[in-house]
């Protein structure tokens, strides 16, 4: 059942930082499973560059190691690791400099798909685009693509886009918002625009409120310098929550391509109303008996800055005006997952009198883990007694529904990294998308810096503090339950 694979061209692909710790978690893993599953041809070649002296054998060493720590490919026949591994290349260059530019360019091949990862910090982002550029690696037909995160707030991001115009086109620049590149967020768009069942409905007039929720159990582990710098708002909710909400309450695209796709996620964050002050809970996770705390895990007893954060806002158009949508993420909370619920309104009438009680359909979809989709219908309690009503959940679990297909769902890296090879930029952000973005979100963080605002303690283990409760309770409604 899961779509078949279609080869890619062949490609030359280069990554920067290829020795660092999102390629050999993500990238390099993720290259070697869509190799086992065939969609990689045979010589293309990738190539590791990064300022240690590695050499081809040190970095199929590192290649090799990463693949087995990380997630190689279960179904992979004997010897195919080694036949990948082939395919790895390495050259030692000087991001600010000029050494192994020129050595870089002799690996390269005219005639394929020539595309170069950023795995580094975006203060080298220019650097490397003018090399690409000056030393003539790169062509108009190059891609190159560049990780979160895309600024710290919208001057940054400006002169990130303005940089990287300066020597790629728009058409060449693939944004990773990694949430994008995720099966179920992709569902996301085939459940609304694919079923004539829900289109219908979705609006203000028949759903009472969106519930986002991006939960995590983990903690800030060894990021901790990049997180406190960033907190909850800009670590997640400006990418991955702002692309879910979009995805959630965007327009039907005229068509499943990129720019129509942008289009539209754009009129969604540019009708965001900016967000009052009282409907934002922030939070920060305190230390207790058996752990320390986020100020012990940044190193900063003072740290002001959150883990949590929670937040209701509008959507100023004619499909969602008097919508609430209610964003929520955190670290270290009581269970991870992920999950979109559209709560719709009571029926306007009940023919079964005041003692039934009130009762409303959610469509949740989960996104991880355990993905799938719950809509919650009303059904008359079985036996005698008059009519009784009980809300009951149709339940599908994309696992038990595609069955071992499951198991062959690539990865966000996988599949993103293959829409590079194949020009395909639906799935990326679009430079104006992320301005947009930060655009809404940096108001809310200046006026918690103006006004000095201290996050509320946590407990680790809980569903964050209890301003996100009241957050929900002031509007006679209740977030759904983080599970355990
Ligand atoms: C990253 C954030 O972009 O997404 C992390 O920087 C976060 O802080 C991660 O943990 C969550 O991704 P996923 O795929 O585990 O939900």
């Amino acid at each position: 059942m899961v779509s078949r694979v279609i080869p890619v061209e062949n490609f030359d692909l280069v990554i920067f930082g290829g020795t660092g710790d999102l390629a050999r978690r993500k990238i390099l893993p993720g290259l070697f499973r869509r190799y086992c599953a065939g969609q990689i041809p045979e010589n293309a070649q990738i190539i590791g560059a990064a300022r240690s002296d590695e050499g081809d054998e040190g970095f199929r060493k590192i290649v090799g190691d990463a693949i087995r720590e990380f997630g190689g490919g279960r179904h992979c026949e004997d010897g195919t690791l080694d036949n990948f591994l082939e395919r790895i290349l390495y050259v030692r260059v000087d991001a600010m400099g000029d050494d192994g530019w020129l050595e870089l360019k002799d690996r390269l091949r005219s005639d394929v798909v020539k595309a170069f990862y950023f795995s580094v910090g975006p203060s080298l982002f220019g650097a490397l685009a003018e090399r690409l550029r000056g030393f003539g690696l790169a062509d108009d037909d190059s891609r190159v693509v560049v990780e979160k995160p895309f600024g710290h707030d919208l001057e940054t991001a400006r002169a990130l886009n303005k940089t990287l115009a300066q020597h790629f086109d728009e058409h060449q620049i693939y944004r990773i918002d990694h949430y994008l590149g995720k099966e179920t967020v992709q569902n996301l768009m085939a459940v609304r625009f694919g079923n004539m069942l829900f289109e219908p409905l979705w609006n203000a007039q028949y759903v009472d409120h969106i519930q986002i929720t991006v939960a995590e159990t983990v903690d800030v582990g060894g990021r901790g310098g990049y997180y406190d710098k960033s907190g909850a708002m800009r670590d997640m909710v400006q990418n991955h929550l702002m692309q879910l909400l979009c995805l959630i309450a965007m327009e039907p695209p005229a068509r499943f391509e990129p720019d129509a796709v942008r289009d539209e996620k754009l009129k969604v964050i540019r009708a965001l109303d900016p967000v009052d002050y009282h409907h934002i809970a922030r939070g920060q996770y305190s230390a207790d008996e058996h752990q320390p705390g986020y100020r012990a895990h940044v190193g900063d007893p003072r740290s002001k800055t959150e883990s949590f954060v929670a937040l209701k806002c509008h959507i100023s158009n004619w499909r969602w005006a008097g919508t609430p949508f209610y964003l929520r993420t955190g670290k270290k909370l009581r269970g991870r997952g992920s999950e979109i619920a559209v709560v719709f309104k009571d029926a306007p009438h009940s023919i079964f009198g005041d003692e039934a009680g009130r009762h409303s359909n959610v469509l949740a979809i989960r996104l991880q883990p355990d993905e799938g989709m719950t809509l919650d219908v009303t059904i008359k309690e079985p036996g005698p007694g008059g009519m009784r009503l009980l809300d009951v959940p149709l339940d599908m679990s994309f696992a038990e529904a595609l069955g071992d297909d499951a198991d062959e769902v690539p990865d966000a890296y996988e599949r993103l990294i293959m829409d590079v090879i194949r020009g395909n930029q639906t799935l990326f952000m679009r430079g104006d998308e992320v301005e947009a973005a930060w655009a809404w979100t940096d108001p809310i963080i200046e006026g918690w810096n103006r006004r000095g605002e201290v996050p509320k303690p946590y407990d680790a283990g809980s569903s964050g503090p209890e301003d996100a409760l009241m957050l929900m309770h002031r509007d006679g409604r209740k977030w759904r339950e983080i599970k355990a």
